[in-house]
């Protein structure tokens, strides 16, 4: 059996301590990156805030943007609202809506996986689920707030995500205003990543044996072709790190790329290893032991630090890997690859097709 192997992107950088560029520094070692994630002294840039209801606003009231202080409670909306999604119906429903997306587009041969599938099926699945009145209208409002979500979105950009903040607060079940941008938040912070996550799978998963299984295909592309490949922190004071000194302010771009690659975790760090029996996650839990005992997925994932890691991690990782599963499974047995060229849009930490396309078997 011959798994597939994912060679890493030309600009991820080689692991190593951390490097000093442009005034801050890039850390690439899984310890040094879970070190900082897990150091309070390293926080998120945070977002200043707005007026209420514009894109300002959301930036600056969810948890993702939030100083610590504000975080704990903010991030507590998002969580709690994410608890009463179960990832077995999410995964359910995805997969019902690939397959009724596909049917309907089944006499055109091909398929265009990013607009048709990747970028829509989990989003319009998770805002029904979170109560938004009208989930197919919300999907576009939510990709143009993820266009400009982080820092440096050009004036059009915000612009035109300013409208779809309304739009999407205007569909949003009543709630305090915390509550409402923290749900906004949730569909914002799933849009990109779950979509790159989508795309990267079927890129490499259609091609690949039918005895790869769905949940080792995600866990290894999440880990060697990650969607979300960086995020950064700020250090807060004069701090040491891997025996470099970090000056006060620096900014330190944390590249999970280049540590789910770092030979002192992986042994054989390019090769593509579906859950072997040594997988285990950054928190010590051996393969398949889900964090309550539900998704063989949740296990094998962790060890790649693509969700991050520490107090600030992503708490939608189960939702995102049952949405993407749904979706890919069906793709699977559905679909070969095209063979035309995969795009990636330009993105300094994201890294998401612009279009792939596959074709119906
Ligand atoms: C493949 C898909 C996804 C990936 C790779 C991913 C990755 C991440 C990462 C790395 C962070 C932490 C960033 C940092 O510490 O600087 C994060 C935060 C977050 N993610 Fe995800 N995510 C994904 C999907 C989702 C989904 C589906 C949801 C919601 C349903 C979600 C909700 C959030 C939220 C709310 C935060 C902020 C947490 C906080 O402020 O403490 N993510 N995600």
């Amino acid at each position: 059996m011959s798994w597939p192997t994912i060679p890493p992107d030309p600009d991820t950088p080689r692991c190593g301590p951390p490097v000093p560029v442009d005034g801050g520094w890039v850390v690439t070692r899984h310890a040094d990156v879970v070190a900082v994630l897990t150091d309070p002294r390293y926080v998120v840039p945070v977002a200043p805030g707005g007026p209420p209801g514009t894109l300002a606003w959301l930036r600056g009231t969810v948890s993702r943007f939030s100083a610590p202080d504000r975080h704990p409670g903010r991030r507590a909306l998002g969580v709690a609202a994410l608890r009463d999604l179960d990832p077995d119906e999410l995964r359910d429903a995805a997969t019902r809506l690939t397959m009724q997306t596909l049917d309907r587009l089944a006499t055109a041969g091909r398929v265009e996986v990013m607009g048709a599938l990747a970028r829509r099926v989990p989003l319009e699945v998770l805002a029904a689920r979170l109560g938004l009145a009208d989930p197919a209208a919300a999907v576009p409002a939510v990709t143009t707030v993820a266009a400009a979500y982080h820092p440096g979105a050009d004036p059009a950009a915000v612009a035109h995500a300013d409208r779809a903040v309304a739009a999407l607060l205007a569909m949003s079940p009543p709630a305090p205003a915390e509550a409402a941008a923290n749900r906004i938040g949730l569909l914002v912070q799933a849009a990109d990543a779950t979509a790159g996550l989508i795309g990267a799978s079927v890129r490499h998963g259609l091609a690949a044996p039918a005895a790869l299984g769905t949940a080792d295909l995600l866990a290894e592309v999440l880990r060697l072709d990650p969607p979300v490949r960086a995020t950064r922190r700020v250090a807060t004071g004069a701090t040491r790190l891997a025996g470099r000194e970090i000056g006060p302010d620096a900014t330190l771009l944390l590249r999970f790329d280049a540590a789910n690659r770092d030979p002192a975790v992986h042994p054989d760090p390019d090769g593509f290893r579906p859950g072997g029996p040594d997988q285990a996650d950054h928190a010590g839990r051996p393969a398949g032991a889900g964090r309550d005992g539900h998704l063989a997925l949740a296990g094998r994932s962790v060890r790649a630090l693509t969700f991050g890691a520490g107090p600030r991690g992503c708490p939608g990782e189960r939702h995102a890997l049952a949405l993407a599963a749904g979706v890919v499974e069906v793709l699977r047995a559905r679909c070969r690859p095209a063979g035309t060229p995969v795009r990636y849009a330009p993105h300094p930490t994201l890294r998401v097709p612009t279009s792939l396309e596959v074709m119906f078997r």
